[in-house]
């Protein structure tokens, strides 16, 4: 029967490297309380005027070059995102003029670090039921312009890194192929990590008070967020598996969302899982959301750790809340 497989894959950084002793100028912070509580050490922002299709521009066109394929060979292009170009239209569109592709349908999915698995699974779905042939999937993210870097800011400011890594996906009747994805989300949590303003629901969307107040940056309830987290990967985890009659026995990699090392280790110690299998990247990157798992992966099939065969399960957990897995075989 036919499935839908990893055909390429592209990431790409911009290339202003963002120190913890770079932030400690900007705030009240230290490298040993960023390394110590969250394992990065740097990321990377942008500089000037880029969004994030820009960023997307680079990893697409590595992704399809890796697939053998031209954009003209794209017939769907999902673009998973918490930090758009542009409030709307979406970065979608924007990402579709860049490659030269008019006509050709273009998505935005809104689910923040579990974005990239809801894009698979769409693909998935369109490549299994025939609606299309080759499926551009895209994490995106420019964070860097919309934090506080203040000391108010500083529990938020110091995690993000803007990034960018995509998939394309195709056909195939192979054994390679994504085996399962299983996606959840629970809007009660919705407050506990999100930028309130400007908003729809706020009349007017945007003041000049607001902003004062902070109100258009990113709020969170760390200690909140992270306890739904070691909760609901673990969970994630054994039902996917379950599901498709594997164990963590089965599991070669583990390519888990890049929040913070801490979240991961302690996922790891519940799941019972080794370490070196377990793939972490964000010492170097911080976390790029959407782009977190596309560019972890990545890197992880450029260094070999990732290999023809291979039992690889994606996990993603976000705000929204939205959490997720995928079983891949590679
Ligand atoms: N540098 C120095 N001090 C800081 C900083 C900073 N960057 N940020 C906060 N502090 C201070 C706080 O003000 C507080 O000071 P106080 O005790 O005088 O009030 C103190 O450090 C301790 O703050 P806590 O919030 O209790 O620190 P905690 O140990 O909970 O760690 C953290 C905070 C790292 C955010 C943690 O809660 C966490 O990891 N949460 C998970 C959230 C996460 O990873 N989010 C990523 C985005 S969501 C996602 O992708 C899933």
């Amino acid at each position: 029967m036919t499935g839908s497989t990893f055909l390429g894959m592209g990431h790409f950084v911009p290339p202003r490297v963002v120190t913890n002793n770079d932030l400690a100028v900007l705030m009240e912070t230290t490298d040993e309380w960023i390394t110590q509580r969250t394992g990065i050490k740097e990321r990377h922002w942008v500089d000037g005027d880029v969004g994030a299709s820009e960023l997307a521009e680079h990893a697409s066109r590595q992704a399809l070059a890796e697939a053998g394929l031209e954009p003209k060979d794209i017939d769907l292009i999902l673009f998973a995102t918490l930090s758009p170009d542009l409030n709307f239209p979406g970065s979608a569109c924007l990402l579709q003029a860049r490659l030269g592709l008019p006509g050709v349908a273009a998505m935005d999915i809104r689910n923040q670090c579990t974005g990239f698995l809801y894009g698979l699974k769409t693909a998935d779905a369109y490549i299994r039921s025939g609606l299309a042939k080759h499926v551009l999937v895209v994490g995106a993210e420019v964070h860097s312009t919309g934090l506080d870097v203040t000391t108010r800011g500083r529990d938020v400011a110091v995690l993000f890194g803007d990034g960018a890594g995509c998939a394309v996906v195709g056909p195939t009747d192979g054994e390679s192929r994504v085996i399962d994805t299983e996606l959840h989300a629970d809007g009660r949590f919705a407050e506990i990590l999100m930028v309130e303003a400007p908003a729809s629901r706020l009349n007017p969307r945007l003041t000049a008070e607001m902003m004062e107040q902070g109100r258009h940056y990113p709020k969170m309830d760390g200690r909140s967020v992270f306890k739904h987290a070691v909760e609901r990967l673990p969970e994630v985890i054994h039902s996917i598996l379950k599901r498709n009659g594997y164990t963590l026995a089965d599991v070669d990699v583990l390519v888990p969302h890049q929040a913070n090392l801490r979240i991961n280790e302690m996922v790891a110690r519940q799941l019972g899982f080794p370490a070196e299998k377990i793939v972490n990247n964000i010492q170097k990157y911080g976390n790029t959301t959407a782009a977190s798992i596309p560019m972890a992966l990545h890197e992880a099939v450029q260094d070999g750790r990732v290999h023809k065969g291979n039992l690889v399960l994606l996990a993603g957990f976000g705000a929204g809340l939205t959490w997720g897995a995928s079983l891949v075989r590679w």
